[in-house]
């Protein structure tokens, strides 16, 4: 349903606001100082989020962008190179971290919606370490976000991962939205995750609560990582007051279908009505990818009609408009998009 402002907002599943179960959470949460690991409530938190994605510890970050890079800074060291694809949060939306901050390159490699294969890896390797920089680690990102909330099956994940480890590569798993992915695919959140060292999920991504991620690994690992994490300034104190709502989102996840088929029902409307604005096949989760130029409309056109209808949505990006769907919008909020549409 849309907010209470009557505005339906299709920008972006980060733009869900926390329910009213969440605000109850968040204030009757138990708290303490969690730089000395003394919340209760983040404690529980980063328990819950090892074992969704099966691993032995987790800590908790304000951002995804501090889990990825987190991962990145315990994985590397300056000089080498990080194995991506071309179209990775990791490297083009995180305004330089990686770079500015452990001092690495991407070595990327074209992998429509993010499915790197072996034989990508073996490419990638022929060189590295000789005259070309070491590369030492390998992100995923499942589901992935620029190519339209894509899924990467788990069997090309188990293969490329097989190829990695072959080359002595650490893997990182970007799954910002990886409950998503599992959900699409049909297949456990714990299977995605199984061959990664280390996995990065957020929690205000579709499901819903207003702040947080978590970066899940080895005990080891995520005990470097804690460390550094206070070292970014990510040291946080009575942090259980968001750490209360991240709860209940991670229990809630099953929920994400829903945005699923919301995704797939606007899909189809635009297919339907704007032959080739859409590719069905590549409708996998909650993101929607419209070439703007089958519509046969400006797109300030649009724009305005939308404003008039109460529909937030982004501008187009390079001729793709994205279109997201979350648990603040529903079927009614489709409807009225479509209707403002000429
Ligand atoms: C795939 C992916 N990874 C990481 C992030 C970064 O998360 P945050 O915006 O919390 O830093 C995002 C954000 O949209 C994302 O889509």
């Amino acid at each position: 349903m849309a907010f209470s402002d009557g505005i339906a907002d299709f920008r972006s599943d980060t733009v869900t606001r926390p329910t009213a179960a969440m605000r109850k959470a968040m204030a009757e949460a138990e708290v303490g100082d969690d730089v000395y690991s003394d919340d209760p409530t983040v404690n529980l938190l980063e328990e819950e989020s090892a074992e969704a994605v099966g691993k032995e510890a987790a800590v908790f970050v304000p951002s995804g962008t501090m889990g990825n890079q987190l991962a990145v800074m315990t994985q590397t060291r300056p000089g080498d190179e990080v194995l991506c694809d071309e179209g990775a949060h990791v490297r083009n939306v995180e305004r330089g971290a990686a770079s500015a901050l452990s001092g690495v390159a991407f070595r990327t490699v074209p992998a429509e919606g993010g499915r790197i294969t072996p034989g990508d890896v073996e490419a990638a390797m022929a060189l590295a370490g000789r005259f070309f920089p070491a590369i030492r680690l390998m992100v995923w990102e499942n589901s992935h976000n620029l190519s339209g909330g894509r899924v990467v099956p788990k069997e090309l994940m188990e293969a490329t991962n097989e190829a990695a480890r072959r080359h002595g590569l650490s893997i990182h798993l970007d799954g910002a939205r990886i409950f998503n992915a599992a959900l699409a695919l049909g297949v456990p959140a714990t299977e995605l995750a199984a061959g990664a060292d280390t996995v990065q999920f957020c929690f205000s991504k579709g499901l819903g609560a207003p702040i947080g991620s978590v970066l899940c690994g080895p005990a080891d690992l995520i005990a470097e990582a804690r460390h550094l994490r206070k070292r970014l300034g990510g040291g946080m104190r009575q942090v259980g007051v968001i750490a209360a709502p991240a709860r209940i989102a991670l229990a809630e996840r099953a929920r994400l279908v829903e945005d699923h088929a919301l995704a797939r029902s606007l899909a189809e409307a635009f297919a339907a009505r704007y032959p080739g604005s859409v590719d069905l096949d590549t409708v996998e989760t909650n993101i929607v990818n419209v070439d703007v130029a089958k519509l046969g409309v400006p797109y300030p056109e649009i724009a305005d009609r939308l404003a008039a209808a109460g529909v937030l949505v982004n501008a187009p990006f390079g001729g793709i408009w994205r279109l997201v769907t979350h648990r603040d919008v529903d079927q009614a909020d489709v409807d009225r998009l479509l209707a403002a549409l000429p």
